[in-house]
């Protein structure tokens, strides 16, 4: 049987989830705050990581030791590595790898010293699950939760699933020169954000079934800042919440 952790970057993104959980029961540790109870059906526990890849790695260690979870599923907001992928487009991570780690040339450039690997991948079930969830989102819920002058405003036109390749480094990607490094490295990358291979790992090392799901906020260009910004304060929250109970409902 299920216990989900749902971890968020964002407060906008978990706040929705809380008041919707039955039943919760909140514990603070490790300068964090955990909500476990039933999202629709699900036994889950809720929790804010904060940013970057420690933070990440810190709260899904606690996920797991502390609070039991089975599988983690991590919501929130990527930056387009692809011209294909834009923003108000869901990326569901296939594999994941860390774009700042080089220990070369004790190691090859990009693995986890000790692991032998550079791409951590996802749970084929959970992200297929997660992938259904997204396209019902996409077909039936965000025209009802997102106003034609928001579509406007952030230019969704038809939001786009895509799966494949997520990058995580502790660094917010901001100029087309580093998106073009990153996509000579990696052709097939589709987004960047900052804790999604974090838990990556440590699910691996733990043995945990686990998934991440980004909304794209921006392209990861000298623009991405305001974007970004922009995206967080309004409908991100709206993705978030409405993934994650089309999850848990189907
Ligand atoms: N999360 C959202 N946009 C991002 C970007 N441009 N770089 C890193 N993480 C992000």
């Amino acid at each position: 049987t299920m216990r989900l952790g749902v971890i968020s970057a964002l407060a906008e993104e978990q706040q929705g989830l809380i008041e919707a959980m039955q039943s919760p029961y909140k514990l603070t540790h490790g300068m964090r705050d955990y909500t476990a109870g039933k999202l629709w059906e699900i036994d889950a526990v809720c929790v804010l990581s904060r940013i970057g890849k420690v933070a990440a790695a810190m709260t899904a260690s606690i996920l797991v030791e502390k609070f039991g979870v089975t599988h983690i599923v991590f919501t929130g907001v990527a930056g387009s590595a692809d011209n294909l992928v834009n923003v108000g487009d869901i990326v569901v991570a296939d594999s994941l790898l860390q774009h700042d780690i080089d220990a070369s040339p004790l190691f090859p450039r990009y693995q986890v010293p000790l692991t032998g690997l550079s791409h951590f991948e996802s749970d084929l079930d959970l992200s297929n699950r997660l992938g259904d969830a997204a396209s019902h989102f996409i077909e039936n819920t965000l025209h009802q939760v997102i106003e034609p002058a928001e579509k406007l405003e952030f230019g969704l036109v038809q939001p786009q699933l895509h799966r494949g390749l997520i990058a995580s480094g502790d660094q917010f990607i901001r100029s087309r020169a580093q998106i073009a490094l990153l996509k000579q490295a990696h052709p097939e990358l589709l987004a960047v954000e900052m804790e999604g291979a974090a838990v990556a790992q440590v699910c691996f090392e733990l043995g945990i079934p686990f998934t991440v799901i980004r909304t794209i906020s921006d392209k990861a260009n000298e623009e991405a800042a305001v974007d970004f910004m922009r995206f967080v304060k309004s409908v991100a929250s709206r993705y978030a919440f409405d993934l994650i109970k089309a999850f848990c409902k189907a």
